[in-house]
């Protein structure tokens, strides 16, 4: 199969494209970021790095031809690209909408225009997003309500499509990354999840999941933290691996 993974120089996106390279399904990893991917490291026995064919976008929002030629005939996207909670104070907040929802909104009408049936598209998330649009979450509440708006037009779009796109919202609490992590990132990961209450994931785990759903068929509309890790952990397992 052909998988595009949006966002693929981030840190989830960095450890799909890592775990990608040595599915025995995955043909052609199509990454797609704003800048090129590197090739993984520790990729494992088994890998190959061949299938990654790096993709620069310079415009997300009117996608060249040269872009929508290496998307074309997709089977699968893993959607990773927005603006975090820790880099919202970066940017107006219009920008991070725009980059969150526009982005998304554009790049799944452009890979399911040329895309292979069924086209799935995994939409990564948060577990605070809020669709109900009348209910302002007291923490991130502009972030979180957009966060939701944008898993509902994904759903919508899907269910629009007449079977065409099937699509997954994936709503992690904390992803980790035990040694990995540096300090700054540890210490904001224990504050997120004893002060907001966050359940956590580890990034492999929410990597092998995605890839999964992508690969095999998408069990539910909306995967929680823990269907993440209890996916995650069993598709590990079978593959001999630990998270
Ligand atoms: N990390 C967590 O603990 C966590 C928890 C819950 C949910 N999530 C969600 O998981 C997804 C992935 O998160 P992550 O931690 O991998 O984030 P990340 O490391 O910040 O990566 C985000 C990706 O988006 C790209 N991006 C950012 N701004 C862009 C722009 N203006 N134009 C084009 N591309 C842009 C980045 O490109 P560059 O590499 O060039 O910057 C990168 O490829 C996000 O939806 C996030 O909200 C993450």
């Amino acid at each position: 199969m052909k998988l595009v993974v949006a966002g693929s120089t981030g840190f989830v996106g960095t450890e799909v494209i890592r775990q990608a390279v040595s599915h025995p399904s995955v043909n052609t990893i199509v990454a797609l970021a704003r800048r090129p991917t590197p090739a993984p490291e520790n990729a494992g026995p088994g890998a190959d790095v061949s299938k990654i064919k790096s993709v620069v976008c310079e415009d997300f929002e009117n996608y060249p031809e040269s872009v929508k030629k290496e998307i074309a005939g997709a089977d699968a996207c893993i959607w990773l690209i927005a603006i975090t909670p820790g880099k919202l104070k970066t940017m107006p907040f219009e920008q991070t909408r725009k980059i969150c929802l526009d982005y998304t909104a554009k790049g799944l009408e452009a890979m399911a225009a040329t895309s292979n049936k069924p086209f799935r598209f995994i939409y990564t998330s948060g577990a605070k997003a809020e669709r109900d649009q009348s209910k302002k979450p007291w923490i991130l509440g502009d972030y979180s309500l957009m966060r939701g708006q944008v898993e509902s037009h994904v759903l919508n779009y899907a269910k629009q499509s007449a079977g065409a796109v099937q699509a997954c919202i994936t709503r992690p609490g904390i992803i980790s990354a035990p040694g990995r992590m540096g300090i700054g990132m540890t210490v904001l990961s224990t504050i997120g999840r004893s002060i907001i209450g966050l359940p956590k994931v580890e990034v492999s785990e929410i990597a092998t999941t995605m890839i999964e759903q992508a690969v095999n068929g998408i069990e539910k509309e909306t995967l929680l933290n823990e269907d993440l890790v209890r996916i995650g952990q069993k598709t590990l397992a079978e593959q001999g691996k630990s998270s």
